[in-house]
């Protein structure tokens, strides 16, 4: 079974984007800016955070955390969001979820201006993007794509069954494995789906976006099928240093024999959807000195 590296194709990229950004510098503009905006105290969403400051800062963006607290009302929030919109140093918002249930994810979302909404999260782009208009990917959709390209995992004619209906991974992902280019048929699968594993079963291309670590194993997968895990799934283990080891939604041991390629947790998807969002900040940064001209 072939090993899907994220994390090689992510330095890869990462490079690529440094040395991008460098020349931008050097021929006297400044660099693209990604501000991100986090509501409380939430463990991962803060590590999630920092990581992505960590790669603003080696390729060269520049980059601002604003940590709000938890109490924060949904009105602050908004006009926090409506100030950095109309910030032309800001290239990409991004306004880290979930969020205290006392905000609306969907006013929020909605309040991001497209032009600077690096995650794909607002209508207009999630629109653009289903129409095959451009608009940005968003991040692990587009960081999915990039390994399919690059593992070069035939897509046309193939059946691809994406599990998980969420507007961040499976209903972008489906929408997108079925457009002109990538060609797949596509089966997208949820919680309330009938018969999952007569769905897997016929699956030549898994994406597993459920959230539930060791939901699919490879006893319910078809031979030589390629799987995609998106989860990232926090398993307490208190003898760890850190409290806690990082586990897909599929279970990976079990698909040797199975499958002809995986992606594994961590080190597969995870570090392709930080790149992502690096490079739809870029695009976003370009598009800004497009309009500028
Ligand atoms: N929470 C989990 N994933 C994401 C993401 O990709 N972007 C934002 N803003 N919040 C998230």
């Amino acid at each position: 079974m072939k090993i899907l590296d994220g994390n090689t194709l992510a330095n890869e990229i990462k490079e690529g984007l440094k040395k991008e950004t460098a020349s931008y510098v050097a021929s006297g503009k400044r660099p693209p800016h990604l501000t991100a905006i986090i509501v409380g105290d939430d463990a991962a969403s803060k590590t999630y955070v920092a990581s992505k400051a960590k790669d603003c800062a080696y390729i060269g963006f520049g980059s601002e955390v604003i940590h709000l607290p938890e109490t924060v009302s949904e009105r602050e929030l908004l006009d926090r969001i409506e100030k950095v919109n109309q910030d032309n140093a800001t290239d990409g918002l991004i306004v880290q979820l979930p969020l205290p249930s006392h905000i609306s994810e969907k006013k929020v979302t909605h309040a991001i201006h497209p032009s600077k909404d690096v995650d794909g999260f607002t209508p207009s782009n999630f629109g653009l993007v289903c129409r095959g208009e451009g608009g940005f990917i968003p991040a692990t959709p587009l960081g999915i794509l990039k390994m399919l390209a690059y593992y070069r995992i035939p897509t046309q004619g193939k059946h691809c069954v994406v599990v998980g209906r969420s507007n961040i991974v499976g209903r972008p992902m489906s929408v997108l494995m079925s457009q002109p280019g990538m060609d797949a048929t596509v089966t997208i699968c949820h919680s309330k789906t009938a018969d999952l594993n007569r769905h897997l079963l016929t699956a030549d291309i898994v994406i597993a976006a459920v959230g539930k670590h060791g939901f699919i194993a490879g006893e319910q997968l078809k031979k030589g099928c390629v799987v995609i895990d998106v989860g990232i799934n926090r398993i307490e283990m208190n003898d760890h240093p850190r409290g806690y080891v990082l586990k897909g939604d599929v279970d990976f041991d079990s698909l040797k024999g199975v499958c002809d390629a995986a992606t594994p947790v961590p080190g597969g998807v995870g570090p392709m959807t930080r790149v992502g969002l690096m490079l739809n900040t870029i695009s976003a940064y370009s598009s800004s000195l497009d309009v500028a001209k």
